[in-house]
């Protein structure tokens, strides 16, 4: 286990914030996590549980305790001829997930190529991306709860999952920390091309296998979003709004080219980096902070940028949007005070 105190969390941010925490906690088995949550000092200060921080907006250092697990290890518990179940240490990295998938021949993450983070977070997130989410191939959620210490494997309907959200992420349920996650991958994929351009980034393939649609993927991931080494973000940070299809309609009839996907229960969805692009913040900079040119939903710091300006930034883009289309964007981003 791992304890320091007045840690810098620069390298736990993908924003790059230079922000400290009072004490940060770092264990290696459930057993050390069990004993952490069970400390009276644990119990009475303030704690968060992050992962690699590609999700999260710290407005200040942080006056408590930030938990983060080391529990590594990718595991094939079962597997037949058509059908693999793999056993995931939270602290994976989740590209490195993929990459063993991919390179393995198991197919149903391979659209989630290259997405920041780790594995504990991205069951918890719902990762998403050119039409695939992981709860598609989530089996079980392994975890603690934060107040009873019990453990808990959560199937895959118990996590409630959808867009962008899951059981984890509702602040009325027990707190869960999540250990191990469980998937059930396929050895006979059936390949996800229809989103975007992906099938277009492929066109050129005489075979389509799954290599080559993590290669497309990355290709149009790094075209588009920012290095998070090179430039501090944390991918969108709004999620896309689902609005009631009358209200698309209306929309419609100024902006005939307004994009948007339809959704089973008749709503529409649509992307917030249109909607951004359209109020004319894109490529925009103010002071420290941008709002990225090539993705407008994606913002960035140049250097130097403080939480609490870049939250600015994100109201007034909130404000422009909500005045011009009536429609309230969400932060994706969870933003830390
Ligand atoms: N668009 C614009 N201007 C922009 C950006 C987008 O007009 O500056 C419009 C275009 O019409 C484009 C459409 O928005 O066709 C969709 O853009 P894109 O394919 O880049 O996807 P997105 O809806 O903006 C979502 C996810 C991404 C994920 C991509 C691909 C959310 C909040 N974001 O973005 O996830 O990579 O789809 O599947 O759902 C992330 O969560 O950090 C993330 C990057």
């Amino acid at each position: 286990m791992k304890i320091e105190q007045n840690y810098s969390l620069l390298s736990h941010n993908t924003f790059g914030l230079p922000v400290k925490t009072r004490w940060f906690m770092e264990y290696d088995t459930e057993e050390e996590l069990q004993k952490i949550l069970r400390d009276e000092y644990f119990q009475e200060c303030l704690s968060l549980h992050i992962g690699s921080g590609s999700n999260l907006l710290f407005l200040n250092d942080y006056d408590g305790i930030i938990l983060h697990s080391n529990i590594k290890g990718i595991t094939i518990t079962n597997e037949n001829e058509r059908e693999v179940s793999l056993r995931i240490g939270a602290a994976e990295q989740w590209d490195d997930v993929v990459a063993f998938a991919v390179q393995q021949g198991y197919g149903g993450i391979e659209n989630l190529s290259y997405i920041p983070g780790e594995a504990g977070a991205a069951a918890v997130q719902n990762i998403g991306a050119y039409g695939m989410e992981i709860a598609e191939v989530v089996r079980s959620v392994e975890t603690y709860n934060q107040i009873t210490f019990e453990k808990r494997i959560f199937t895959c309907d118990e996590c409630e999952y959808s867009y962008r959200n899951s059981y984890f992420k509702n602040e009325h349920n027990d707190p869960h920390i999540v250990t191990y996650l469980n998937l059930l991958l396929s050895k006979e994929p059936e390949y996800r091309l229809d989103y975007g351009n992906l099938r277009q980034e492929l066109a050129g393939e005489t075979e389509i296998n799954l290599k080559k649609i993590r290669e497309a993927v990355i290709r149009i991931r790094q075209q588009k979003l920012p290095e998070p080494r090179e430039l501090g973000n944390a991918g969108s940070f709004f999620t896309n709004p689902m609005v009631e299809n009358e209200h698309y309609e209306r929309l419609k009839v100024t902006y005939p080219d307004i994009p948007s996907y339809p959704l089973p229960d008749g709503r529409r969805k649509i992307p917030a980096g249109w909607l951004i692009e359209q109020c004319g913040f894109k490529g925009k900079t103010h002071g420290a902070v941008g709002v990225y040119e090539k993705q407008a939903l994606v913002l960035v710091n140049l250097g130097g940028a403080t939480g609490d300006e870049i939250a600015l930034v994100a109201e007034s883009i909130r404000t422009g949007v909500a005045e011009l289309f009536g429609i309230e964007l969400i932060p994706e981003v969870k933003y830390i005070v």
